[in-house]
């Protein structure tokens, strides 16, 4: 459960952003989504391709203004940060993409590419200073020095990812984004780098919001999980809540899809699929706390069918 002290780093309400406004393409990516993440927890955010992840993560990092509604970090609305606040909030708030190759610049050194990090964090320009940081930098990811003189395109995927990490790192943030990070990567490796940010987290008190496909994988990480379909969230609770106890029918089919470890369990395993006619109803719905801290986004008689079922379990 959350806890009550826990302060909100950053809460988002009724987010809605359209893309092509007024246009034959107009599309309404992000629907009056609202949730908080609280300082050191990591908040997954899970959906297929196209639920507007993305979106919602380039926006709460003010690469995208929403059309509507609010998103504040530490308490400051960001849509109002004049230059000064927005030079220290782009400080506090990093990104980690999902295509390690694209967000690095080949061009640069390793070595140049934290430096450039170093830069924007106002690190002195001092240069055996400098060296000793960005090897340390290069330690925390799991590199050593001998790959500072190096470019890009030298390195694996993972090792890639890991200069990613590294390069969010050198501006000392206290929130980072990751979005899908380790899906570009080979199977391998994946489980190297998402331990990489669990170590991550804990030695430097960071604030994550981790985007991905894969429900077991945000489950493994996640203090609180919400579920984003088709530019709304669905549902919001613990990873256990969300995991052993989901109540939409969304989340429900995203559960189904993940694959059973044990094969003879995995033969027998049923995917069920979601019929969106369910919320084409023209219904109004709500999200509704059917639990303390697990919400699902229903009509009043749907929330009463979703706290029954909730009592069973309890
Ligand atoms: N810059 C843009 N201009 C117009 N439409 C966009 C833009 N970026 C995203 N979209 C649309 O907004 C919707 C949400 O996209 P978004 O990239 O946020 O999805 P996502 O959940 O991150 O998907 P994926 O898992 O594939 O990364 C999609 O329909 C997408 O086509
Ligand atoms: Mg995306």
């Amino acid at each position: 459960m959350q806890n009550p002290a826990a302060k909100k780093q950053v809460a988002i309400k009724n987010v809605t952003l359209t893309f092509n406004k007024g246009k034959k393409n107009e599309n309404k990516a992000l629907d009056n989504v609202s949730f908080d993440i609280y300082e050191g927890e990591t908040f997954g955010l899970v959906g297929e391709s196209g639920s507007g992840k993305t979106t919602l993560g380039r926006s709460v990092l003010k690469l995208y203004e929403p059309d509507s509604g609010s998103i504040t970090f530490d308490g400051q609305e960001i849509t109002r940060m004049k230059r000064k606040e927005l030079g220290d909030f782009r400080r506090k708030a990093q990104m980690i993409f999902q295509d390690p190759q694209a967000s690095l610049n080949g061009r640069l050194t390793v070595s140049n590419i934290l430096g450039e990090g170093l830069d924007e964090a106002g690190y002195p320009k001092d240069k055996e200073k400098r060296r000793k940081k960005i090897l340390e930098l290069l330690e925390m990811v799991g590199l050593n020095e001998d790959h500072a003189s190096r470019y890009p395109h030298e390195f694996s995927g993972g090792q890639k990812q890991r200069i990613g990490i590294a390069r969010a790192l050198a501006v000392k943030p206290k929130f980072v984004i990751a979005d899908e990070p380790i899906s570009a990567l080979d199977v391998s490796v994946q489980a190297q780098v998402v331990n990489l940010l669990a170590q991550l987290q804990k030695d430097h008190g960071l604030t994550y919001l981790f985007i991905a496909h894969d429900l077991a994988m945000v489950k493994y990480l996640s203090d609180r999980i919400g579920v984003l379909h088709w530019g709304k969230l669905v549902e919001i609770g613990t990873a256990d809540q969300v995991y052993h106890h989901a109540l939409h029918p969304y989340t429900k089919s995203l559960l189904s899809a993940v694959p059973e470890p044990d094969p003879v369990k995995e033969k027998a395993h049923h995917v069920t699929s979601y019929d969106p006619s369910f919320e084409k109803d023209g219904q109004d719905r709500q999200m509704v706390e059917v639990e303390s801290g697990h919400f699902v986004l229903a009509t009043p008689s749907e929330a009463e069918k979703y706290k029954e079922k909730q009592n069973e379990w309890q």
